[in-house]
């Protein structure tokens, strides 16, 4: 980890000890996180990607997350500890489609949820983070500027709902948050005997995203629950997957959180591609073997970085 970063003598021989620093998502399993020299959302991680003074990058999270490490620092070798930790928002995302479709809007800023593959990067104006996508789009829209958005259709939908937009949509789904489930939530809701509350992240379908008492990234709804100043006996029902129970349940043992149900009964959602960061993984990957993120052209991640950064130059 980044305290690693020492050097030792050997004989007469200074040996310099590689600096690795591991970043984890909140959806990583809780050995994961404490593996971390960095927890966080999808910005926060960025930006100490960004700013790390490391030879190797491990980025226990999904394939997206290293790519944008790797834009950040073109200097670091960032490591993937499974390749198979993809993202349904990149796979479900055809690359000459997105061209065409964003080539039929010529008179439009294309806003990119930092969910995408780095060329789907680099054919969008801004990227944005479920942290500041509502600040960004305002910020565009007060500005005259006519916006599309994508690749997450459940997120464009909410936005378009929230605030009287008409972006044009791209069409994926996170397959996590896309299974709440409206039904299954009311009847949840129902059989709590008191009061309860849901929070959500924007990834949800919108008819559940419309009974959020809040809808905000994972370190949103994670500073919501530590923030909460109701009734601890109140039933908290979080709709997102579910590694940052852990969090919540550390920070605010004193209350009654639950996972969001995807049908009757299920109080269940787990990302397959976050868990795919097994200890044994982390550990090898630490050790550098994983998916080197090595593939990107230094022309393909300058046209990545511009729209990263300007979303980084926004939010700061
Ligand atoms: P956050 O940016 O809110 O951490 O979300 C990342 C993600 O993949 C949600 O599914
Ligand atoms: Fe992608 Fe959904 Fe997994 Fe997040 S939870 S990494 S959006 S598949």
């Amino acid at each position: 980890n980044m305290t690693r970063c020492d050097s030792r003598r050997n004989g007469s021989r200074i040996i310099m000890t590689k600096r690795v620093v591991t970043l984890a998502h909140y959806y990583t399993q809780p050995e994961i996180q404490q593996m971390a020299d960095k927890v966080g959302d999808s910005l926060e991680l960025s930006l100490f990607a960004r700013e790390a003074e490391a030879d190797t990058i491990v980025f226990a999270g999904v394939r997206f997350m290293a790519e944008t490490a790797k834009i950040l620092n073109p200097a670091a070798t960032v490591i993937l500890p499974d390749a198979g930790s993809t993202c349904s928002l990149v796979t479900q995302t055809d690359i000459v489609a997105l061209k065409r479709w964003r080539d039929s809007h010529p008179d439009h800023v294309h806003v990119a949820y930092i969910n995408s593959s780095a060329e789907h990067k680099a054919l969008s104006d801004w990227i944005v983070t479920s942290r500041n996508v509502d600040d960004i789009i305002a910020h565009l829209i007060g500005e005259g500027k006519k916006v599309m958005f994508s690749p997450d259709r459940n997120m464009g939908a909410y936005l378009n709902y929230q605030y009287g937009y008409d972006m044009p949509l791209w069409s994926a789904v996170c397959e996590v948050h896309d299974k709440f489930n409206e039904a299954a939530l009311n009847e949840a809701l129902n059989a709590v005997p008191g009061a309860s509350h849901l929070i959500a992240h924007p990834e949800s379908p919108l008819p559940v995203l419309k009974q959020a008492e809040y809808v905000g990234s994972t370190s949103g709804m994670l500073n919501w629950v530590k923030q909460y100043e109701g009734n601890p006996k109140d039933v908290i029902f979080v709709a997102t997957e579910d590694g940052i129970l852990y969090n919540m349940g550390l920070a605010r043992p004193d209350l009654d959180l639950r996972q969001a149900p995807i049908y009757a009964g299920c109080q269940c959602n787990s990302c397959p591609y976050m868990k795919m960061n097994t200890v044994e993984a982390v550990r090898r990957a630490q050790q550098g073997e994983g998916l080197v993120i090595d593939y990107l052209s230094p022309e393909a991640i300058e046209a990545a970085r511009k729209p990263v950064e300007r979303m980084l130059e926004f939010s700061r």
